[in-house]
C-alpha cells in the first residue's frame, strides 16, 4: 500500500471520530509491514482529559495485536482542521516511544501535507533510555 492509499484509510477512519465536544475531528492509520491496517479516531469524553487522540487509538490497537515499532512501515494522521493535523504533545511523546525515529508519518487536512516522522517531531526527546538505566 502506497502513501496516497494510506492517507485514504486515515481520512476513512475520521468518519469514525467520536467529537461532540470540539467538532474536530482527526482520523489514524498504521500500516504493519506484513500489510496489515489499523485504524483510530479521536475519541472525545465529557470529562475532557479522558478523550484519545486518533493517532495514540490507532498505534494502541496495533501494539495491542502483537505489532511492535520494527514491524510497524509507516503511519498516516489526518483532520479536518485549517491546518495539518501535527500531533499534540501527548502523542508525540507516545509515538516517539512506539514508533522508530524513522518511521515515515504522512499528515493531510485534504489541502495541505506533510511528510514527516518522531526525529523531527520530537528532538532530543525523553525515553526508555533515561528510565532503564
Ligand atoms: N486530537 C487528535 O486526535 N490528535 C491530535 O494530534 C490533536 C488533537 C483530537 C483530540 C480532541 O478530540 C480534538 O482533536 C481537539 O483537540
Amino acid at each position: 500500500m502506497n502513501r496516497e492509499d494510506l492517507l485514504k484509510e486515515a481520512f476513512k477512519a475520521m468518519e469514525n471520530a467520536y467529537a461532540p465536544y470540539s467538532n474536530y475531528h482527526v482520523g489514524a492509520a498504521i500500516l504493519t509491514k506484513d500489510g496489515k491496517i489499523f485504524h483510530g479516531a479521536n475519541i472525545e469524553n465529557a470529562s475532557f482529559g479522558a478523550t484519545n487522540c486518533a493517532e495514540r487509538s490507532a498505534v494502541f490497537a496495533a501494539y495491542s495485536e502483537g505489532y511492535r515499532k520494527d514491524t510497524i512501515d509507516a503511519l498516516a494522521i489526518v483532520s479536518d482542521g485549517p491546518r495539518i493535523a501535527a500531533p499534540c504533545g501527548i502523542c508525540r511523546q507516545v509515538l516517539s516511544e512506539l514508533l522508530t525515529v524513522e518511521t515515515p508519518i504522512y499528515l493531510s487536512n485534504g489541502k495541505e501535507e506533510l511528510d514527516t516522522n518522531m526525529n523531527e517531531l520530537l528532538p532530543y526527546s525523553f525515553g526508555e533510555e533515561d528510565v532503564l538505566r
